[in-house]
């Protein structure tokens, strides 16, 4: 049975190739760097945790193919977006629905919500996509983003908020500097494997870093 489908290889070249073309050029820091780099991330992880290569790749490939945060918040849109894809290559249904599966749990969905990855495959992505979140790039696309949405880069009368809820994180439009106290530093505490936890801390000692300085800056803190 299996000859007669397409091969393994073949299918993560197409999906390379869709996803770039798709998110080519996108300007809020999910553009197609991130995937590249996501995918590289994650590959090397699920190295060393033994996970399914070939599920790792597509999940990397298609986790942000049509991301919730640019379609109104709807969060079926990405998993369905793959599957339909995934369905025209002729890719098994069982592999579809292990993909698809990671594509909706990959994401952070507010300090106080719970989010649980049940397979490896899906914690090797996950870890991967948040170390793209952190250190210096994940300042440069936090920015990114802030700037797409209008946000300021920081304002001391808006606090940062704690979301016990995806709806009120989805709703959030703090200033970029809260996003790191609403997200990205609560991050280190919550990855899945090792090697993601460790690289996580380097990364999140970086970010405090650049946060410290941003303070001192903002305080006038300086000899002349
Ligand atoms: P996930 O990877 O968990 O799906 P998102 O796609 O929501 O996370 O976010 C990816 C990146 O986009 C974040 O790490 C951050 O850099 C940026 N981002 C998302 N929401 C915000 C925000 N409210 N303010 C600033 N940056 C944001
Ligand atoms: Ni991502």
């Amino acid at each position: 049975m299996h000859e007669f489908l397409t091969m393994d290889s073949e299918i993560i070249e197409k999906t390379e190739e869709y996803v770039r073309k798709k998110l080519q050029g996108e300007g809020t820091g999910h553009d197609w760097w991130h995937i590249h780099r996501v995918r590289n991330t994650a590959l090397q992880l699920a190295k060393i945790e033994d996970a399914d290569l070939f599920i790792v790749e597509l999940a990397a490939l298609l986790h942000d193919i049509a991301d919730h945060k640019f379609h109104d918040g709807d969060e079926e849109i990405g998993p369905a977006t793959a599957r339909n894809w995934l369905e025209n290559l002729g890719v098994g249904e069982s592999i579809i629905n292990r993909v698809c599966t990671i594509i909706r749990d990959v994401s952070f969905k507010g300090a106080e919500v719970e989010t649980k990855m049940d397979s490896i495959e899906g914690k090797v992505v996950q870890d991967a996509d948040r170390l793209d979140a952190l250190g210096a790039i994940g300042i440069a696309r936090a920015f990114a983003y802030g700037g797409h949405k209008g946000r300021e880069l920081y304002n001391p009368e808006i606090k940062p908020e704690s979301h016990a809820t995806f709806e009120a994180y989805k709703k959030s439009t703090g200033p970029t500097l809260n996003h790191f106290y609403e997200k990205l530093f609560l991050l280190k505490d919550r990855m899945n494997t090792q090697a993601g936890r460790k690289e996580a801390e380097k990364r999140h000692q970086f970010m405090k870093e650049f946060v410290d300085q941003f303070f001192s800056e903002w305080g006038g803190d300086f000899e002349l």
